[in-house]
């Protein structure tokens, strides 16, 4: 028997444009918070319902990995502050709202769980962690550790730092789907020499949905603390998509991108960094204070769009209105539903075990090419993306919460015409 979910204070839903369609919204979020966690993730006429709170959309996303929609409320925030902000540009920006990104701010570390003084605002994940790995003090011959499944992006990043400071980069080889705490905890801290500098480790690998359990990342940043290792967590996919808290984690930094799965506005993330590290990390945009602990010296960027950073606020709002546990278990819900349903047709790398992935899943078919399935897809309106990463490849499929169990089958029925 599973807990009964907190009542959400579905306040999100207060400025949406149409009130009788908010009012809706919020019912079907009660209904749902009526439930045991269980029953809730099964009620497809109440998800329904919470579907109206995006935009009808005649292709079916199921890249929601990529970058999420925003829920009508978090747009209509953003546009309601471009448009004030429109009236008088530098009084608003710099008078008025500069200030209230410190309520951003709160709001943030509330959502991560960790402290205020913790957390910068920045315009995503690789803005993060480029931060991080371009402003510590690097030495020829330091060591770095990483996977060959980290991101794109990130990898770029390390390569860069490799050719321009001499630093070596030790690749560690995750093999996906990994089900084993002790096994993840081991590739990672067997790397451990007195030249490592560095880790990064992906706390959901976006490839195929992996997760590494928050307390096989607790370990390894233990067992590098002692060392004096910096430990760098890339939650890019982790934040607002599965419950955990940012200081569980025990890492020095933590890197989100906040248009993912908080569904917030499209270049917004956050840098967290543990408070006593803060000083040990140089700003790429000179601060007044570059070796200071004021973890806004990471936001000296000139002027930015104020109107997005602001609108994130609606967008916790909206999260927490379903709260963390449903909105976990619902996408988890979603992915088992078409796992299971592929499950002896096709090969999965995705883990059925709940602690070892949430919303994402990748499959491919022996025989038939990854492009061949999305070309089908693609022709009956369904967006999935190809995942390929060392030797796996196969179609990534990322659900959200205003994903139905129907537009499922209609992934199903298509993918079922190709085998
Ligand atoms: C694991 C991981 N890290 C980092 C990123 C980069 O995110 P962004 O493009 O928002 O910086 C992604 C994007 O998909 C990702 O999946």
């Amino acid at each position: 028997m599973g807990s009964l979910i907190g009542i959400g204070s579905a306040m999100s839903l207060q400025g949406m444009a149409k009130e009788g369609l908010a009012q809706d919204i919020k019912d079907s979020i009660l209904s749902l918070h009526q439930l045991n966690v269980e029953d809730a993730v099964k009620q497809e006429y109440l998800w329904k319902r919470v579907q109206r709170a995006y935009a009808k959309s005649s292709i079916l996303n199921l890249n929601n990995g990529g970058v999420s929609p925003q829920p009508f409320v978090v747009q209509e925030a953003e546009a309601r502050y471009k448009e004030i902000i429109n009236e008088a540009p530098s009084y608003y920006m710099w008078r008025v709202y500069a200030k209230e990104r410190e309520g951003i701010r709160r709001a943030l570390a509330r959502l991560a769980g960790c402290l205020t003084d913790e957390i910068a605002i920045t315009r995503n994940t690789t803005e993060s962690i480029n931060t991080v790995m371009l402003g510590l003090d690097w030495k020829k011959g330091d060591e770095v550790i990483l996977t060959r499944q980290d991101y794109s992006t990130v990898k770029i990043g390390w390569e860069q730092l490799a050719k321009r400071k001499k630093v070596k980069l030790i690749w560690v080889d995750l093999p996906l789907p990994i089900e084993d705490e002790d096994e993840i905890v081991k590739l990672y801290t067997e790397q451990f020499s007195k030249r490592t500098k560095a880790i990064n480790i992906t706390q959901i690998i976006n490839w195929t949905g992996q997760i590494l359990p928050v307390s096989a990342i607790r370990k390894i940043c233990d067992a590098a603390r002692e060392k004096g290792i910096f430990t760098i967590v890339d939650g890019a996919h982790a934040l607002a998509q599965i419950n955990f808290r940012v200081s569980d984690l025990g890492c020095d930094a933590f890197a989100s991108s906040l248009h993912k799965w908080l569904c917030a506005p499209f270049g917004t993330g956050i840098l967290y960094i543990k408070k006593d590290r803060i000083k040990d990390v140089w700003p790429q945009y000179p601060s007044k204070d570059p070796e200071g602990d004021n973890i806004r010296k990471f936001e000296h960027l000139g002027t930015v769009p104020l109107s997005a950073i602001l609108a994130i606020s609606q967008a916790i709002h909206f999260h927490n209105d379903i709260g963390i546990e449903l909105k976990e278990s619902r996408l988890r819900y979603l992915k088992d539903y078409w796992c299971n349903a592929l499950k002896d047709k096709v090969q999965l790398h995705t883990s059925m075990k709940p602690e070892y992935a949430c919303a994402i899943g990748l499959f491919s078919v022996e025989g038939v090419s990854t492009s061949k399935i999305l070309e089908y897809l693609t022709k009956n309106r369904i967006h999935a993306t190809n995942s390929t990463v060392v030797d796996l490849k196969g179609v990534r499929i990322s659900p959200n919460v205003y994903t139905t169990i129907a537009e499922l089958d209609r992934m199903l029925d298509v993918v079922k015409e190709v085998l």
